[in-house]
């Protein structure tokens, strides 16, 4: 079963360059276990040049999103086929600042799964409660309604899909703030399990769910060996080479 350390680089490049970063980056995936699966979703218009320094490494490249419709006169957009012409593998859907900032619903969403499976690549599908959400007691229902909203009536096997939990107000947030345990990480891990499975068929062993949210180098540590974590989605400090290697290699 693969272990996921995924870099999220949103609306940035890798530090000092794309280059510099992806050679240092692979230097030292030789010490790390083959499980150790390595994806870098840098924005689209990196995608061929990350696509080009990856070659010939261990190293696969994702994508951040992608339009929900095929084709056509949807300025901006970016289809699936162009993603996967540049060589990626993953891509990331329902990420919570999509649903934020660009509105996007279950229903875009689950036209987007459907767009990246068809093309024969993996979703990374995000999903989260709010600070709001969580005080009121609604995490559960809310995870539910993301769930069922994006996979219902997909055909999916279990080894096409990875589910990346991120409690939304655990992205981004500085070191002090309180995050969830390692302990509560697992407990929430494997309720996002259980409820995916209601929508995906196969093993349960098979299906990859992964933690999001402020992801450093101590956490990693410490959850190396946590059952139900299959890896982890890094945002800021994926941007460090320095920091997300030590994070992929913990
Ligand atoms: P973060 O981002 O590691 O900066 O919290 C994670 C994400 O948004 O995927």
């Amino acid at each position: 079963m693969p272990f996921y350390i995924i870099a999220n680089w949103k609306m940035n490049e890798g530090k000092p360059s794309a280059e510099g970063y992806i050679r240092m980056l692979n230097s030292r995936l030789k010490d790390m276990p083959r499980s150790r699966t390595i994806i870098i979703c840098p924005p689209f218009t990196h995608l061929s040049r990350v696509s080009r320094l990856i070659r010939n490494t261990r190293i696969k490249l994702g994508a951040q999103d992608v339009s929900s419709e095929h084709k056509g006169a949807f300025t901006g957009d970016v289809p699936a086929s162009f993603v996967s012409a540049e060589g990626a593998l993953f891509v990331i859907v329902g990420h919570s600042e999509r649903r934020r900032f660009h509105g996007e619903t279950e229903s875009i969403v689950r036209m987007k799964l459907i767009e990246v499976l068809s093309h024969k690549m993996t979703p990374i599908l995000c999903i989260g409660e709010t600070k709001s959400e969580r005080s009121r007691g609604l995490t559960k229902k809310v995870l539910k309604k993301q769930l069922s909203g994006t996979l219902r009536g997909v055909k999916l096997s279990k080894k096409r899909i990875i589910i990346a939990y991120e409690p939304v107000w655990a992205i981004s947030t500085s070191k002090n703030a309180r995050h969830l345990t390692s302990e509560e990480i697992s407990e929430m891990l494997k309720e996002v399990r259980s409820l995916a499975l209601s929508h995906i068929s196969g093993k349960p062993s098979e299906l990859s769910v992964i933690y999001g949210g402020s992801v450093d180098y101590a956490l990693s540590k410490k959850m190396r060996n946590a059952r139900d974590v299959n890896g982890f989605l890094v945002g800021g400090a994926s941007l460090d080479p320095k920091k997300f290697i030590s994070i992929a290699g913990a």
